[in-house]
């Protein structure tokens, strides 16, 4: 099992993070201003994958090549695999065919996040050479994903978001294969949702005799797929980060885990790690509170944040109230001007929420 691929599910729909993927795709939303995308890709090239397949869509994949490049500052060497409508998992396997050979390969979706990587998982996959290996991992709401049964150690059922789950096991989004699997993906019909699902594929080969060997992740997995989950990936990641001053402080103090990349400029604030200052940010008579990644150019001006992701470019000026728990896109604008009367004023996209809490 000596030529090990990598395939990392970049395309999909992203419906549950609009609007943010009305104009770009999820996976590089960044999570402690690092793309989600490439915490994957690194993954890949810690456990000695060097030839890495992404699956883009039609609408993002110009911008996700434009990101990731051909993959040489992560040491691998990256095939960019169109799929031409996001007709479900095991459709993305069966539309990698042509770059997955006759390979065995490890399948990791694009808009997660696996602490601790696939070393280990890869050395027990060639160890123990079973047909594919799942990752599950206990969640209390195992309804909303694809859940695990498991008899003497091995994978017996599975089912894509049961009514009612038989066990709290979730497929967690690493997979490995053997070529056995683009058998069982021809094989299957899409489910009632219209996809091809990577757990009917899975099931298939259970049915057929293969052995599908199941491991219980240790340290914590996200899915980014929702807005919370983003704030939560965003918070454990920057949990782990070790602090580092490149910028300028001016009358300014920083307590606890800080990055603050070059040229950002802190003015008369505070800021309160774990957080990022992105490169060429400014903070100005402001508070940034834990948890927070400030992207590149940002500005934060008489207002305090917590808690929240800011895309390149974006300001919050002179506000009430701290904002918390929110996403902004890039050269997303909010603040006061402090004109009379007060008033909220909005320019706002579709599928835009806004909370005044
Ligand atoms: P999902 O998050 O399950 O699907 P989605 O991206 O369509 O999002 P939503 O449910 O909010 O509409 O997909 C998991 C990952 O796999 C994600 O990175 C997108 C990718 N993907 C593909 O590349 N092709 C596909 O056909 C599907 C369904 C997902």
């Amino acid at each position: 099992m000596e030529d090990l691929k990598g395939l990392i599910l970049s395309g999909g729909k992203g419906t549950r993070l609009r609007p943010i993927t009305h104009t770009s795709a999820k996976q590089l939303v960044p999570v402690a201003n690092k793309p989600v995308l490439f915490y994957g890709i690194e993954a890949m090239a810690a456990a000695g994958i060097r030839e890495v397949g992404i699956i883009v869509a039609p609408e993002t994949g110009g911008e996700i090549r434009t990101a990731v490049g051909d993959g040489s500052r992560f040491g691998v060497g990256i095939t960019y695999i169109e799929q031409d409508a996001p007709l479900g998992l095991a459709h993305a396997v069966l539309t990698a065919q042509p770059f997955l050979g006759d390979s065995a390969f490890v399948m990791y979706l694009g808009d997660n996040l696996l602490q601790g990587g696939i070393e280990d998982l890869v050395a027990a996959f060639r160890t123990n050479e079973p047909e594919a290996l799942i990752l599950l991992t206990a969640v209390p709401d195992p309804e909303n994903y694809g859940v695990a049964e498991l008899d003497g150690g091995q994978v017996v059922r599975l089912s894509e978001k049961p009514s009612s789950p038989a066990t709290d096991l979730a497929l967690v989004g690493v997979y490995m294969f053997t070529p056995a699997i683009h058998e069982a993906a021809r094989a299957i019909s899409p489910s009632g949702r219209g996809e091809l699902e990577i757990t009917d594929a899975i099931q298939h080969l259970v049915d057929g005799g293969r052995r599908v060997e199941p491991h219980i992740v240790k340290g914590w997995w996200k899915d980014t797929g929702r807005l919370e989950d983003m704030l939560e990936a965003n918070r454990l990641v920057l949990d782990t980060i070790e602090s580092r001053v490149d910028g300028e402080l001016v009358d300014s103090q920083i307590g606890g885990r800080v990055v603050v990349e070059p040229g950002a400029r802190l003015e008369r604030s505070y800021v309160r790690g774990p957080a990022i200052v992105g490169a060429g940010a400014r903070v100005v008579d402001a508070y940034v509170g834990p948890y927070t990644a400030i992207g590149e150019e940002c500005v934060i001006e008489q207002a305090e944040v917590e808690h929240s992701i800011l895309l390149a470019g974006s300001s919050v000026r002179a506000l009430d109230g701290r904002m918390e728990s929110s996403l902004l896109g890039r050269n997303v604008s909010i603040g006061r001007d402090g004109r009379q009367p007060r008033a909220y004023r909005f320019m706002v996209g579709d599928n835009s929420e806004i909370g005044i809490l």
